[in-house]
């Protein structure tokens, strides 16, 4: 969609969204091509539980989001996720206006567009070939469907409680639709619900209630019910219910028909009431836009300002604001699971995806709502028995390495976040997934252990100290169960527990058993890899991890990747590495072009861009003296992989986790989640403010630079003190406010010579 771009010249710390609308700079399509998978529909605020947009069919292509720019429109549902790989989620209760009476509503009615569809922040329109054009906005709960019909044809909306959308990859993550029901009432409105399984978590049933009205009087109103493309009863009954495919079909003159739609996880009722609530009668479709505008720039837009007018700077710095804000879901009073006074929230795609860059900066921009989601994380443990690493339609599932969430609380902890939280419960839920193996699901991707919740290969963890091959993903998990160990050694020494603090932090060492100093590979020795029973190495080539996927002991990264991942006791693995000077050549080495032929999209690199195991490692240049060559592999990262395009994500958004990555360079600095460091790179922006609540602020500044060919930090300055670390603490910046200055200039410049990053796991063994 081409827009227009007002420039705005802000001020440093403007607060109130009335006095700027930042939405302008969004473009909902960025990210939604090239992989980014990003939903473009109407998500009227921040972590709506509504996520109301098109579903496309295009040949076999999984449409993630629902979204594809080409193919067929088969309906416009109510749920979505945003951003996700796996296999597609939701796409359910859904409406599809058809020209004239319908032979066969169970027909394939799918059209194609007639242009491309438009959006801006809270509003989505597609033109069909068939003349309809359908334009969407919604609230918290509830969706408005407006539908302009062509003069001179009768048109119906047919409602297909059967609608979800579907994989196409054959790795068994389909969605199966389970039963439904569906009611019409003597005043026209519709209630029904429908039931569902499967999808990227395997999920087993899950139930979504539905509550619809149309604004005007349909002159036919019929129910329908079969199997396959053939409707065996379709008539004037008012209702329809069981496991066939069934639904309704609302037949209108000419004109313009609105849809007001509500849904709920507890009931019908609950689903009436929050669209009689949300979307009253009359409401009007731009009311519901401007409502959703203003509700991005208070919530969200407003707290981050630059007086940088670039407009693809700022279309990148709102626009990922905005892709970050989509998952989880809040779904607080629409648990359907437990009776419980503790927020909820759902759609966690994935923690292991978000746990790096995404809730750091949550925790920064939304406070209250980060607090609300640690809340919910322990009482998912309360009443599911583990943490979530992944979770979606109220079932934990998909974990992929460690027991992430491990990390997440041990982050919030650290930094602060006390309020409601009951830290007591918060550490058990930790300690559950440090001593208690889960039972094993039967995943068809890895039938050796839980790929639920939990840590599957904690048996050998406890009693090696690594993990053999008889585990899938043997080293990745190992790598991350010693960054989660770190979490529990981080929170039990906050509660004063120094025996599980001692114990904890002893087994955040033992990613260091799987170093073999043997192992060489492009001149250089020394990596992790599978470890058997008897204690000798796997042979490995540090190049090479097969599919890199669920059944292979590295998962979506390589050997030298993971020989990287021991963020809490980076003076060991520099150590190991053969020394700074060895350790820098060995990073350069991972960003040198034509290496590994598996990653041609990011030149052939080592380092993946597009994946989030790499996301922390342009920065470890910090770790060994050389702060200038982390601002320029980051640097380089940010400027060609990514952009404000349809295609401007290099992966997979996964709920935001690119867009957080992203930000956080233009910020100009790097979380290390569960530490309350903050490793330093270079500002975007000569003023960038961060409103971080109650009258608190972060002021990052910078001269003599800009973005893309002067970034290298000559100097810096904290709260007005000159600074030679390549790092600031949570304290420094963000516990009170404050400030950093940087001077900027074309040249490296060693400015950095003070205390290197703290290592608060290395010493010991
Ligand atoms: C989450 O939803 C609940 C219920 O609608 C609401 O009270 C709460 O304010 C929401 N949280 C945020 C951060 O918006
Ligand atoms: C990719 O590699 C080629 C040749 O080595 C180089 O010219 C080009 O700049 C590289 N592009 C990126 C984005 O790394």
């Amino acid at each position: 969609m081409k827009r227009r771009y007002i420039l705005l010249v802000t001020l440093p710390y403007l607060s109130h969204a009335q006095s700027a609308d930042y939405s302008q700079y969004v473009d909902p399509f960025h990210g939604t091509e090239g992989d980014g998978n990003i939903f473009p529909g109407v998500v009227a605020a921040p972590f709506a539980m509504v996520k109301l947009g098109p579903d496309v069919q295009d040949g076999n292509r999984d449409a993630y989001s629902g979204y594809l720019p080409n193919g067929n429109i088969f309906g416009f549902s109510m749920m979505h996720e945003s951003g996700t790989g796996g296999a597609p989620k939701y796409g359910v209760v859904n409406q599809m206006p058809v020209l004239g009476q319908v032979e066969n509503p169970l027909a394939d009615l799918s059209v194609p567009r007639a242009e491309p569809d438009r959006a801006t922040v809270g509003y989505y329109r597609s033109a069909l070939e068939n003349g309809v054009i359908v334009e969407l906005a919604g609230t918290e709960h509830a969706g408005l469907y407006q539908y302009t019909f062509p003069t001179g044809q009768s048109t119906s909306v047919v409602i297909d409680v059967s609608h979800v959308l579907h994989s196409f990859r054959g790795m068994g993550w389909d969605q199966t639709y389970a039963r439904g029901q569906f009611n019409v009432f003597e005043d026209g409105h519709y209630e029904g619900s429908g039931t569902y399984n499967g999808g990227w978590n395997l999920a087993p049933d899950w139930t979504i209630h539905f509550c619809g009205h149309f604004s005007a009087t349909p002159q036919v109103v019929r129910t329908f019910s079969g199997v396959g493309d053939r409707a065996s009863r379709y008539d004037a009954s008012t209702s329809a219910s069981g496991t066939e495919r069934l639904g309704g079909v609302f037949t209108f003159g000419q004109g313009t028909v609105t849809s007001r739609v509500g849904i709920s996880f507890i009931s019908t009722a609950k689903a009436c009431q929050n669209v009689n609530n949300e979307i009253p009668p009359g409401t009007e479709l731009p009311a519901l836009v401007s409502r959703a505008v203003d509700r991005w720039n208070t919530d969200v837009f407003s707290k981050v300002a630059t007086t940088d007018t670039v407009p693809s700077n700022l279309q990148q710095l709102y626009g990922s604001l905005y892709g970050m804000h989509m998952l989880p879901s809040n779904r607080t009073g629409e648990n359907p699971g437990w009776a419980s006074d503790e927020p909820y929230y759902d759609d966690w795609f994935t923690l292991w995806d978000t746990f790096r860059c995404t809730t750091p900066l949550v925790q920064i921009l939304q406070p209250a709502a980060y607090e609300e989601q640690i809340r919910a994380l322990i009482d998912i443990w309360r009443y599911d028995g583990f943490l979530p690493d992944a979770r979606s339609s109220n079932f934990n599932g998909r974990t992929q390495g460690g027991s992430n969430a491990d990390n997440i609380l041990a982050d919030a902890y650290v930094k602060g976040v006390r309020g409601a939280v009951n830290w007591g419960d918060g550490y058990a839920a930790m300690v559950t997934d440090a001593e208690s193996v889960p039972e094993p699901n039967n995943d068809l991707s890895a039938r050796d252990s839980s790929t639920k919740h939990g840590r599957g290969a904690l048996p050998d963890w406890l009693q090696y100290g690594y993990i053999t091959p008889k585990y899938t993903r043997a080293v990745t998990r190992a790598m991350e169960y010693a960054g989660n160990d770190f979490g529990l050694y981080q929170v039990a020494n906050g509660l004063n527990m120094a025996a599980d603090a001692e114990k904890y932090l002893g087994r955040s060492r033992n990613w260091r058993n799987h170093w073999n100093r043997d192992v060489t590979s492009l001149g250089f020795s020394g990596f992790v890899v599978p470890r058997n029973t008897d204690g000798s190495f796997v042979e490995q080539d540090p190049l090479k991890c097969g599919g890199c996927y669920w059944a292979e002991p590295y998962y979506q990264g390589l050997p030298w990747e993971y020989s990287m991942a021991a963020r809490h006791d980076m003076a060991t693995l520099v150590g190991y590495a053969g020394g700074p000077e060895t350790f820098v050549r060995r990073l350069d080495k991972m960003f040198e072009p034509g290496i590994d032929p598996g990653n041609p999209k990011f030149n052939g690199t080592i380092v993946n861009p597009g994946n989030q195991p790499s996301f922390a490692t342009p920065y470890l240049y910090n770790f060994a003296g050389r702060q200038d060559r982390s601002v320029e592999r980051s640097r380089f990262i940010a400027k060609n992989y990514y952009n404000p395009g349809v295609a401007g994500l290099p992966g997979n958004s996964d709920a935001g986790s690119m867009q957080s990555w992203l930000l956080w360079n233009m910020i100009g600095l790097y979380p290390l989640t569960g530490q309350t460091t903050f490793l330093i790179g270079s500002p975007w922006f000569e003023s960038l403010t961060i409103d971080l609540g109650g009258g608190k602020r972060l002021d990052v500044t910078s001269t003599g630079g800009n973005s893309n060919t002067a970034y290298y930090v000559q100097s810096l300055e904290v709260n007005g003190q000159p600074w030679d670390k390549a790092w600031v603490s949570w304290s420094d910046v963000f516990e009170n406010g404050g400030s950093m200055a940087f001077v900027l200039g074309p040249e490296p410049r060693s400015w950095a010579t003070g205390e290197l990053p703290p290592n608060p796991a290395s010493g010991g063994m």
